[in-house]
């Protein structure tokens, strides 16, 4: 056991004599500042896993809207006379339905959709119901109704709202009405009936909350992009993870599908249905109605960089047998060309051809776009092959883009030491890692960043999460080990441009991948311990980065640190010293930080405290006790005696210390 020099230990009151406690730890933190904190330190990755677009964060409630799925009324349960047609007034998906009367005047048709994993409906909230329709045989004007029920229901009618529309023309049409929930039911259904005894076709049936993120048609669910907005993430990467890959090149995120009429943008398969066996969703697709433009809009919305991650001619590597089923080297110049048109749909004068597709949808501004990543988390020489050429014509036309490359699946090992160089070599500007470990690796990664070189190129922590072993869902302790990590990377905030928890959302019900940053059901949201550790840190991330060391040591939870990791930044907005402590030991740990090289006028208070902790380390929050695990803040808990400020620091805990300085004239 290593031994503290005369800096490391101090004695509080609290000392070592008590039970449970440990000998007090002492901090220096240099008050001189050693460079920025990127505004894109902390940020949000999004994939549609876990249902986590549609049946998620995309707002659409129902589901197989088009009738495209491959089965064609997956989602649907039909009576009557309905029949599928497939010459519909939408190219990319031809399907709709034809209704007809059942010639029996007590016989009924029409459809019902079970929406995913139900219709949620909140009380009180309306929905606007919308759908393509015709009359194919003109003549006079017919009569569908629409309701919001639930079979389930003890009411004598299944139905808690209905209402109607009138279909009165040969031409395809939009219609729309409003209904509005009296209850509160996450499992509801929507049923069509056909009311009169004529014909009539029907596309692309839709149902949206009134009430989405910022009011947007096509737009996003409140609650969960609160959720995220809350975060103030600094950057956004879409569309993933896998997602970006395919199974088959057909399947691969295309871009172009996912922008333009929302009705016209075509279905595609979702890999998360079937990659894992034992978690198996065959309804789940991609429908793009969560696209680049609504992608884009959003980030700017949240003041988030987006960071989009495309294809770079590969496959998804772990599906594919043969290197014959990626596209040819000598072939990629429409892959290349996908990305040279997203660069310019973000940020192209609105005369431009992509450009212009994005003003007419309603964003004729640029995004402003600063990154692109190629490939998502590709390896060996057949991704840096590819990868070549995207850098070069990316750097031709658009030399301020900053290019993102990647380190393989591995965080360390053969490929990643193969991919490092390589990226040297191609001169990426960042290099995205990724690491699903366990808590034992995450203690061990304190110190990662220390070494890495100052010149580049810079780090992308694209997808990381600490999996506690025994395939744990959201435990605090595994959040708490994120946290530990975490200081490593804040106080190599000059390596580590970017860093991003995976994956962001779960739908209780149709989860793939575990452990995740927020799960949600159809009416509500639990927000795990790893987003509160998100939230914090992200919050309280500082303007400038300080040295923080324990006997000249940076703490890391090297040997003889007691579990403990410390990171130090300043925060010009709130003239401030921001200390985030992390315990990971079962001691209470009393603390002192020592800020040295403070001007003479500068005086330190006590401010406040932020403390992220439980009791009991292998609990979680859920959907019943949603704030069991949240911070609480603590006034005048800690003590300021000069440049010293003190504190207990808690067994398993995040502190974030917030020390106001009396003097803006500190740096
Ligand atoms: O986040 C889940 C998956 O993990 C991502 O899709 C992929 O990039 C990684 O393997």
């Amino acid at each position: 056991m290593k031994r503290y020099g005369a800096g490391a230990l101090f004695s509080l009151m609290l000392g070592s004599s008590l039970n449970g406690y440990s000998q007090g730890l002492a901090f220096d933190v240099n008050a001189a500042p050693k460079g920025n904190i990127p505004g894109t330190l902390y940020g949000v990755f999004f994939e549609d896993i876990n249902f986590g677009a549609d049946g998620g964060l995309y707002a659409e409630l129902v589901k197989n809207r088009s009738f495209e799925f491959p089965q064609s009324f997956m989602g649907w349960q039909v009576f009557g006379n309905v029949t599928l047609q497939d010459d519909g007034p939408f190219e990319n998906n031809p399907h709709y339905v034809r209704l007809k009367p059942t010639g029996h005047r007590w016989k009924h048709t029409g459809l019902q959709n079970e929406g995913f994993f139900g219709v949620g409906l909140r009380k009180g909230a309306s929905y606007r119901f919308s759908v393509w329709a015709r009359l194919p045989e003109g003549g006079e004007s017919q009569k569908i109704s629409i309701e919001l029920g639930n079979s389930s229901s003890d009411e004598w009618g299944q139905a808690y709202a209905k209402s109607e529309l009138v279909i009165d023309s040969k031409e395809w049409k939009k219609y729309e009405v409003e209904l509005q929930s009296p209850v509160v039911d996450p499992e509801a259904f929507l049923r069509i009936f056909l009311e009169s005894a004529g014909t009539v076709d029907l596309e692309h049936v839709s149902l949206f909350p009134v009430d989405t993120w910022k009011g947007h048609r096509n737009g996003l669910r409140k609650d969960l992009a609160q959720a995220l907005a809350d975060l103030k993430p600094g950057v956004f990467r879409f569309p993933g993870g896998c997602i970006v890959e395919g199974t088959e090149l057909g399947t691969h995120y295309d871009w172009k599908k996912s922008v333009g009429p929302v009705e016209n943008r075509p279905l595609n398969e979702n890999r998360w249905h079937f990659t894992f066996k034992h978690r198996l969703y065959p309804d789940y697709n991609q429908t793009y109605g969560l696209g680049f433009y609504e992608y884009f809009l959003f980030a700017e919305e949240i003041g988030a960089e987006p960071l989009p991650i495309m294809n770079c001619g590969l496959i998804c590597q772990y599906m594919s047998a043969t290197c014959e089923e990626h596209v040819p080297v000598d072939s990629l110049d429409c892959y290349i060309q996908d990305v040279l048109d997203l660069i310019e749909f973000a940020n192209g004068d609105a005369t431009s051809r992509w450009g212009k597709v994005r003003a007419e949808m309603g964003h004729p501004e640029p995004f402003h776009l600063k990154y692109v990543g190629i490939g998502n988390e590709q390896w060996g020489p057949e991704y840096i092959e590819r990868l070549e050429p995207f850098i070069a014509a990316v750097r031709r036309q658009y030399p301020d883009i900053k290019i993102v490359g990647s380190s393989g699946p591995q965080s360390e090992g053969k490929e990643f030491d193969y991919l490092w160089p390589e990226m040297k070599r191609l001169k990426v500007d960042l290099v995205d890692e990724h690491f699903y470990r366990d808590d034992n690796w995450f203690l061990s990664q304190g110190k990662r960043y220390d070494d890495y070189d100052r010149k580049g190129p810079k780090v992308f922590a694209g997808e990381y999460a600490c999996h506690v072993k025994g395939n744990a869902r959201n435990q605090f302790w595994g959040a708490l080990c994120e946290a530990a990590f975490l200081t490593g990377v804040e106080r190599n905030a000059d390596v580590v441009e970017m860093a991003t928890y995976a994956p962001l959302l779960a739908h209780q019900k149709g989860w793939q991948w575990r452990p995740d940053m927020i799960w949600f059901d159809n009416l509500s949201v639990c927000k795990t311990s790893s987003y509160w550790v998100q939230y914090l840190f992200s919050h309280y991330k500082g303007t400038d980065m300080l040295k923080l060391t324990m006997d000249k040591d940076v703490v890391a939870g090297q040997e003889g640190q007691q579990g403990m990791f410390a990171s130090a930044v300043w925060d010009e907005n709130m003239n401030s010293y921001i200390v985030k402590v992390v315990n990971t030991s079962d001691k209470m740990q009393p603390v002192e930080i020592n800020f040295k090289g403070l001007k003479k006028k500068q005086k330190l208070s006590a401010g406040r405290r932020i403390l992220l902790q439980t009791d009991q380390v292998n609990s979680e929050n859920t959907f019943t006790r949603t704030d069991a695990i949240s911070p609480c803040e603590k006034e005048n808990d800690m003590q300021v005696t000069g440049n010293k400020v003190s504190f207990s620091s808690a067994p398993y805990s995040l502190s974030i210390c917030i020390i106001p300085s009396s003097s803006s004239d500190t740096l």
